[in-house]
C-alpha cells in the first residue's frame, strides 16, 4: 500500500504557510495533495488561515470573524502574498488533480454553517469524491457533515488517548482518523484502526527517521511540512 503525501498549510516549511504560493511550490515538490485549514470571515467568506486571529501571520491584527473579505484581502501573509480563498484552493487542487484535506477550524469558535458552506464549493467544483477528506477536531462538526452528505469522506482530528479509534472512529460514522504522530501512533493503534476498516493519516511528520517509521507502520497519509523530503523517501521505498 503506498503511503500519500500531504503537504501541510502547502510547502509551509520553506514558505509562507496557507499562501498561494506556498501551495504552488508544494505542488512542485511532487506531493499527492494539501492540507489547509479553513476560517469564516465577517460576511462568511471561507478564507484559508491556521489561527483565529490575523497577528502571527499577517501584517493585520484581530479575529477573522470580525473583519470582511474585502478588507483581510488588503492584507500581506508574507512575501507581498494574499490570504487565499477556500474556492481559489478547491479551483487550483483540481486544476493539478490534487488530493484535498480540508481542515475546518470551528474547535474554538463555532462558525454556524461552515460545513454547508465548504460542502456547496465541492459541489461547485464538482470534485471527485476519492479527492478530497474534511477533518477537523470538533468532532461533532464531522458527524453533522456525514449527515448532510454522506459520501462526502472524513477525518478526526486528535492529540490525545483515544480509547479504541477504531470503534470511536465508527461511532462517528467517520472513514479516517489523523492523529498526532508522536503522542497517540503505535502498531496498536494503526491495527485497530486498520483492522476496522478505517483510514489514518497522521501529523505533522517533518523528520524522515519518523516518516520512514510511519510508512512501515503502514499509515495512509503523512502530513509534512516538507513534501519534498518525503517524496524522495517515498520514491526510495518503491
Ligand atoms: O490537519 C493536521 C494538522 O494541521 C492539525 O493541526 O494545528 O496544524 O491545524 P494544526
Ligand atoms: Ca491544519
Amino acid at each position: 500500500m503506498l503511503t500519500i503525501n500531504i503537504a501541510h498549510r502547502g510547502f509551509s516549511g520553506q514558505y509562507p504557510e496557507n499562501t498561494m504560493l506556498a501551495f504552488q511550490k508544494a505542488l512542485e515538490a511532487k506531493c499527492d495533495g494539501i492540507e489547509t485549514d479553513v476560517q469564516l470571515t465577517k460576511d462568511n467568506i471561507p478564507v484559508l488561515i491556521h489561527d483565529e486571529t490575523l497577528n502571527r501571520t499577517s501584517n493585520g491584527f484581530g479575529f477573522i470573524k470580525d473583519y470582511n473579505y474585502s478588507e483581510l484581502i488588503k492584507l500581506d501573509f508574507g512575501n507581498g502574498e494574499k490570504l487565499p480563498t477556500l474556492e481559489e484552493f478547491i479551483a487550483f487542487s483540481k486544476g493539478n488533480n490534487l488530493f484535498m484535506n480540508i481542515e475546518l477550524k470551528n474547535s474554538i469558535i463555532p462558525y454556524s454553517n461552515l460545513e454547508n458552506i465548504t460542502l456547496e464549493l465541492l459541489y461547485k467544483y464538482n470534485y471527485p469524491k476519492d479527492k478530497v477528506i474534511i477533518s477537523s477536531f470538533n468532532h461533532y462538526s464531522m458527524v453533522k457533515l456525514k449527515n448532510i452528505d454522506s459520501n462526502i469522506k472524513t477525518g478526526l482530528l486528535y492529540d490525545s488517548w483515544i480509547y479504541k479509534p477504531g470503534d470511536y472512529c465508527k461511532l462517528c460514522n467517520a472513514d479516517a482518523m489523523h492523529p498526532q504522530f508522536c503522542s497517540v501512533l503505535d502498531k496498536k493503534f494503526v491495527d485497530d484502526i486498520k483492522q476496522k476498516g478505517f483510514e489514518i493519516n497522521t501529523y505533522t511528520v517533518n523528520y524522515p527517521e519518523y516518516m520512514s517509521k510511519l510508512i512501515d507502520l503502514g499509515v495512509d497519509g503523512i502530513i509534512t511540512n516538507y513534501p519534498d523530503v518525503l517524496r524522495d523517501l517515498l520514491s526510495n521505498n518503491l
